[in-house]
């Protein structure tokens, strides 16, 4: 299958380029030029992305570019806005015209925090820029196709030198000797990159469309998730300081008591991701 990866420069659009090229897809990388893609777009400018997606023709896109610095989001509301709520949306428009299936990602950021983990159709409520953003954008894409995939997922991890991911800031931090602040109190579903991007294709080929919760077997908060990763990666855990989510002052509040139920993809595919401990096994083999 021709798929057109909108993203393809970022944590989640590297896997999937990854996953879908090992299945043997065409694949087609897009992203914004310092990215270095092939396809250079920008998701502010709808042209640039509707050119890309006229000049590919694919029959699935995978939407994996978004302003994801939540905090960015917070002190740039317009321009998250535009990047992800107004893009997708036109996304979907052209990937209609253009006879392109569309699988957006999404996000439990779209839920408060307040009684997780969540399930597909439990009610949402943001409680920031990016979660709010996000929300309009899946909102806008399953309004605008109907057979469109939305894909919710969170605390998503790889081995990426690049990347900035939980894990890459954990191994930095350890290697460097820097004490990192975790949180204590921010719960939900650590999820594997690489395990990702295979369900997100498995769905895709499936013809499934609308909700999924894609994300790892375990809960956990934050400092609970370093632990494991230092068990896994035979690291002293000194550097770790466990904090409140309040003490970090971060500008865009988080959703706390948060996570994702998987029994709709268990019960549709009947399977769902592995739990942390089995993919940082795998993880720590990349290094
Ligand atoms: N990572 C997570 O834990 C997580 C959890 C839930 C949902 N998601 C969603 O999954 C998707 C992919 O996340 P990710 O973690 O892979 O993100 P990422 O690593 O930050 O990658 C995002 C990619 O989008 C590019 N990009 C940024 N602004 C753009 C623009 N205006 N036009 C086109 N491309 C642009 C980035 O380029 P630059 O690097 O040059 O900026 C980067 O290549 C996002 O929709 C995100 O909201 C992620």
């Amino acid at each position: 299958m021709k798929i057109l990866i909108i993203g393809s420069g970022g944590q989640i659009g590297k896997a999937v380029s990854a996953a879908a090229g090992a299945l043997g897809h065409q694949v087609f990388g897009a992203d914004i030029k310092s990215a270095g893609a092939r396809f250079a777009l920008d998701l502010a400018d709808m042209g640039s992305v509707g050119k890309v997606v006229e000049a590919v023709k694919p029959e699935l896109t995978a939407l994996c570019s978004a302003m994801t610095y939540v905090d960015g989001c917070e002190k740039e509301p317009d321009l998250a806005w535009k990047i992800n709520a107004q893009a997708p949306g036109g996304l979907a428009a052209v990937c209609l015209d253009t006879g392109s299936r569309l699988v957006y990602l999404s996000t439990e950021y779209i839920f408060d925090g307040k009684n997780g983990p969540y399930s597909e159709t439990d009610p949402v409520n943001p409680i920031s820029v990016y979660g709010r953003t996000k929300l309009e954008g899946e909102v806008r894409v399953l309004g605008r196709m109907k057979d469109a995939l939305s894909i919710r997922t969170t605390v998503v991890y790889s081995f990426d030198r690049a990347g900035n991911n939980f894990i890459m800031q954990l191994i930095d931090s350890s290697s460097r000797g820097v004490e990192m602040k975790v949180p204590l109190d921010q719960y939900s579903n650590p999820t594997y990159a690489p395990e990702l991007a295979d369900f997100i294709l498995e769905l895709s080929m499936a013809g499934k469309s609308g909700v999924y919760n894609v994300a790892g077997a375990d809960r956990l908060n934050r400092y609970e998730f370093a632990l494991k990763a230092c068990e896994a990666f035979g690291f002293k855990k000194d550097f770790l300081k466990p904090v409140t989510t309040a003490e970090l002052k971060q500008p865009a509040p988080r959703p706390l008591n948060a996570g994702l139920k998987m029994d709709k993809l268990l019960a549709d595919i009947g399977k769902a991701p592995a739990g942390a401990d089995k993919n940082l096994k795998f993880l720590r083999q990349k290094f």
